[in-house]
């Protein structure tokens, strides 16, 4: 008797074993295509946890790096998470790209809030850069600094050099004499959305606040230009206004040349490409977590002018950006570019969706972005 049901319990040991295999190469065979909006695994079979993100390419392999988001809650426990992939729909759980500090009073002490990671390479200096998004722990979203932290290798772990606001003491480009002198009076602007509020933002209203400290940094993203350039494109001014600041050879601070795009537009999450020498940029307006109707520029310069489109998307629920909010335009090889975006789940932000769609280009040369069920990129 004893010896059959040992039998059976070895006979069933094995028989799981065998299913366990089997599930787990069904898992890393599911991601054969592109399915915008379901859920998206690891190689492992795990949830993808890399929101608000970005991909580098480097060595023939495609990073994925974006939020890590908790079950529940809103602020960062973990840190910034990072996945390889060589196909695009395969991805491989690479580690915590970036680390929360344990320490208390460190500036990504955990619970802090970092968001809309991008990490890029540096040529001259061989270190990988990787900016966000920083808010302090305990101090909701009013820090609205930049955090940068290199790494020799692509993976990391990076090491977190500083956060910043962005240029203090130093006016855009684009703001004129004559407003750089104003002196507001606060008094008349302290209720919002008002005509006399709107024109006081649009003439540097707080870009003069700021001044002394550096610009507000929220929502971002980084663009690398032909010439090695490199630009960090962010929601400042109190979300009202888009800023572009040049970025130092290095890549890890900011030269001083900046400009301000569409002030007092309302524009958050960013996402930049060059296509035939024109810079597109897509954003969403600022609607919190909720979906909204995304925004469209293009530019012959990254210094402008800038100029709105009607937004890209065709298809059901393109007015809403199909529920979704930009995060980063991926450049492919031969004038191939994929929109990423995300689908915010706030009760579980680690649960929220990705939707990624190729992008093609109208007559006119300007980007379309039509809704798919399923694609798959193709090299
Ligand atoms: C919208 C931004 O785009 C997100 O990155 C995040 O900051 C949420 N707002 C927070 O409400």
């Amino acid at each position: 008797m004893m010896n059959i049901n040992f039998r059976m319990v070895v006979v069933w040991l094995l028989g799981s074993f065998v299913i366990g295999v089997q599930a787990h190469e069904r898992f890393g065979e599911r991601q054969v295509e592109i399915v915008p909006t379901k859920m998206w695994n690891d190689m492992n079979g795990e949830y993808i946890n890399a929101h608000g993100g970005g991909i580098l390419t480097y060595g023939g392999k495609y990073y994925w790096f974006g939020e890590h988001r908790p079950a529940t809650g809103f602020a960062t426990e973990v840190g910034v998470s990072c996945y390889s992939s060589t196909d695009l729909h395969n991805w491989k759980y690479e580690n915590v790209a970036l680390a929360v500090s344990q320490e208390a009073g460190s500036e990504i002490e955990k619970g802090c809030i970092m968001e809309r990671p991008k990490v890029i390479y540096n040529k001259k200096t061989g270190k990988f850069v990787l900016w966000f998004h920083l808010e302090l722990k305990g101090k909701g979203y009013e820090a609205a600094r930049a955090g940068v932290a290199v790494s020799d290798t692509p993976t990391g772990p990076y090491r977190f050099v500083r956060s910043m606001r962005v240029n203090p003491k130093i006016y855009p480009l684009n703001l004129s004499p004559e407003n750089r002198k104003t002196q507001w009076d606060w008094s008349k602007y302290k209720e919002w959305w008002t005509p006399e509020w709107h024109k006081a933002v649009v003439d540097g209203l707080f870009v003069q606040r700021d001044l002394k400290g550096g610009q507000m940094s929220r929502d971002m993203t980084l663009f690398v230009d032909d010439d090695g350039k490199a630009y960090h494109i962010y929601s400042s001014e109190e979300n009202l206004t888009l800023q572009i600041a040049e970025l130092t050879d290095n890549y890890q601070d900011h030269t001083g040349k900046y400009i301000r795009i569409f002030p007092g537009g309302h524009n958050e999450a960013p996402a930049i490409f060059k296509h035939n020498n024109i810079y597109w940029m897509i954003t969403s307006g600022c609607t919190g977590w909720a979906p909204n109707e995304a925004r469209m520029f293009s530019a012959p310069s990254i210094w402008g002018p800038w100029t709105q489109h009607p937004h890209p998307f065709i298809g059901p629920g393109a007015e809403k950006t199909f529920g979704g909010q930009s995060t980063y335009v991926l450049s492919l090889p031969e004038n191939k570019y994929i929109f990423m975006a995300d689908v915010w789940k706030p009760d579980s932000l680690m649960y929220s969706r990705y939707i990624w769609l190729p992008i093609d280009f109208d007559k006119a040369g300007s980007p379309v972005i039509e809704w798919k069920n399923s694609w798959k990129p193709v090299f």
